[in-house]
């Protein structure tokens, strides 16, 4: 069986209307959120960490597990379903990144996918060739290369960040990037601060020297609409278990360098993508469960994005997320006015409501007086979820000096977040502050 070419779909431009979202039918959407503990609702602000999951994922995971669990490739029913879901899976990855079928490869994870494709893209790399990775990013795409150059003998370059603006040093590309440059790894969305940034134009750097370009989607990917061939990149990574889906990664990596990589792969496996890149059988499951998430978002394309259900499922995913994008930008703006509010928290990222479509709604800070576990074991008690520490944002934690101090809280908002659980998380806020002041 080979996996059919998706060809990306030319994109209608999408006009989002925030009025039409309807925060109740997306939450009815997801069991998680109707849980409670001892009468208490939880508020998940966890999700940058981990995101949860709508009832149609576990649906799908179920179906494969009850109705269809079978290797693929047999000749009886079971196994053609097996046949089916690997197709279509592939298909709804590539419909999600703008690529096609055969430029997708699923994994664990994002950080065991770059571990698996590092040993590939470093087999040629020679002493004093040149790689540059970023201080803004996951160590899930700076400890792959770090070990594969430091394997070859190769220099590595560091883009930094500013850490006022919370943004990339952009001016020092051309001193960074030059004819040694084999690879240049950088961060869409930042786990930490929340910045997107600026990829397509790094990755054009990149592309002027040749090398080859990776950009980890992992923290954009739940909140804008990707696209690879508009950023231009030959991989581009991120993990379902952010975007709604189960735990499972997904790499984008362009035809022309998938052609020319020598496959780490059994002998028997077959030379036809996925099974080429893609090691070990498929966990059947997890790609059902990350195609239900995928048409989770074209879902919300259909109800609140204006995009009827007869449009391509990449029309309805672009929809479904620029109106998500919408709904979170109320949110953020409301978080964001909050938070300036609080005495003694320090935010680690632009404050600006001016400029919300330069971020993410994640929000990393510290609070005088209280360690960031502190603060999260405080909303812990009013079941309000969040994060604290450095969250593998390792080279970044270490430039702002926070890595030995126990990091920063995070709090990270989603489309399924409610403005009733964005003003108990401020009160939670408010009230631990003036306790300490
Ligand atoms: C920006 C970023 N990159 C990479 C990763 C690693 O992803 P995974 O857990 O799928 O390996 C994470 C996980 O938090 C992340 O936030």
């Amino acid at each position: 069986m080979t996996i059919a070419n998706l060809t990306a779909t030319a994109l209608a431009p999408q006009t989002a209307n925030p009025t039409a979202w309807d925060i109740e039918a997306v939450r009815a959407a997801f069991p998680a959120l109707s849980l409670s503990d001892d009468g208490r609702p939880r508020i998940y602000l966890d999700a940058p960490g981990g995101s949860q999951v709508p009832r149609r994922v576990v649906e799908a995971m179920t179906r494969v597990l009850v109705e269809s669990c079978a290797n693929e490739g047999g000749a009886f029913r079971t196994s053609h379903d097996s046949d089916r879901i690997l197709a279509e899976a592939h298909q709804a990855a590539a419909a999600f990144l703008g690529a096609a079928a055969d430029e997708i490869v699923f994994g664990l994870n994002s950080t065991s996918l770059l571990f698996h494709f590092s040993r590939m893209i470093a087999r040629d790399w020679r002493e004093g060739d040149e790689i540059v990775l970023t201080r803004m990013d996951h160590d899930g795409n700076v400890g792959p290369w770090l070990i594969a150059a430091e394997e070859r003998g190769v220099t590595v370059r560091w883009l930094d960040f500013d850490p006022e603006s919370f943004e990339y040093r952009y001016e020092a590309l051309d001193q960074l990037i030059g004819p040694r440059t084999r690879l240049v790894a950088c961060n869409h969305a930042s786990n930490m601060f929340g910045t997107i940034n600026d990829v397509a134009r790094i990755v054009a750097a990149g592309k002027a020297v040749g090398a080859i370009t990776m950009v980890d989607a992992v923290q954009s990917a739940p909140h804008i609409p990707l696209d690879v061939k508009a950023i231009g990149c030959d991989l581009l990574a991120c993990s379902a278990y952010k975007f709604f889906g189960p735990h499972a990664g997904v790499l984008y990596v362009r035809d022309e360098l998938r052609d020319r990589l020598v496959p780490l792969k059994v002998r028997p496996a077959s030379m036809d993508m996925p099974w080429r890149l893609a090691p070990g059988t498929p966990a059947f499951e997890q790609l059902a469960g990350t195609q239900a998430a995928i048409e989770h978002m074209a879902w919300l394309g259909e109800a609140f994005g204006g995009t009827p259900a007869s449009q391509p499922l990449r029309t309805r995913i672009v929809a479904g997320l620029e109106a998500a994008t919408a709904y979170e930008a109320r949110l953020m703006d409301r978080f964001l006015a909050g938070l300036a509010d609080i005495d003694g928290i320090s935010l680690f990222g632009i404050a600006s409501r001016n400029r919300l479509d330069a971020r993410v709604p994640t929000f990393s800070f510290r609070l005088k007086g209280q360690t960031p576990q502190a603060i999260m074991a405080h909303l812990a008690e009013r079941n309000i979820y969040g994060w604290a520490g450095d969250f593998y944002a390792h080279e970044a934690s270490g430039a702002l000096g926070l890595r030995e101090s126990g990091g920063v809280a995070r709090l990270g908002l989603s489309h399924y977040t409610s403005l009733a659980e964005v003003e108990a998380t401020l009160d939670a806020l408010t009230r631990l502050a003036a306790a300490k002041a």
